[in-house]
């Protein structure tokens, strides 16, 4: 292979993997529940994806931050609704969406 082309190959291939990363965290919200209150950019029962990642852009510490929100519940960030605890979802899971939800939920 050309040495040019090797480098250029590796970062469509990585590209390609992020792509596919997106999709498998967007499924994992789905598939415990987030998408029954959360959308990527409208307003539900609780705030868009989209306005969480706005909202904690700047925060350094928003990733511990929210993965114990959702794990443990509450209100108040966004109004007086309650998001329940999600004590079934493990950390790991919860760690995983909460990094994709502060990128802005990208569809893949
Ligand atoms: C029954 C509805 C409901 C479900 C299910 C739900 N949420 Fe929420 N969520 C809310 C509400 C309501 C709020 C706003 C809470 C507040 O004002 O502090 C919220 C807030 C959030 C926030 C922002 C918290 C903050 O302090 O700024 C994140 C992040 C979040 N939810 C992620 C998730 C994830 C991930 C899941 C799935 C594991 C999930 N939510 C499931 C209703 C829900």
């Amino acid at each position: 292979m050309h040495k040019y082309l090797l480098p250029l190959f590796l970062v469509l291939l990585s590209s390609q993997t992020m792509a596919q990363d997106n999709k498998t965290v967007a499924s994992l919200a789905g598939q415990n529940g987030c998408l029954v209150c959360h959308q990527t950019a409208i307003k539900l029962v609780g705030p868009s994806f989209q306005s969480v990642a706005e909202k904690y852009q700047n925060q350094v510490d928003a990733q511990k931050l929210l993965v114990s929100k959702v794990r443990n519940g509450g209100a108040g960030a966004w109004g007086k609704i309650p998001m329940p605890a999600h004590p079934q979802v493990t950390e790991e899971n919860t760690s995983l969406i909460i990094a994709w939800i502060l990128k802005g939920a990208p569809a893949n």
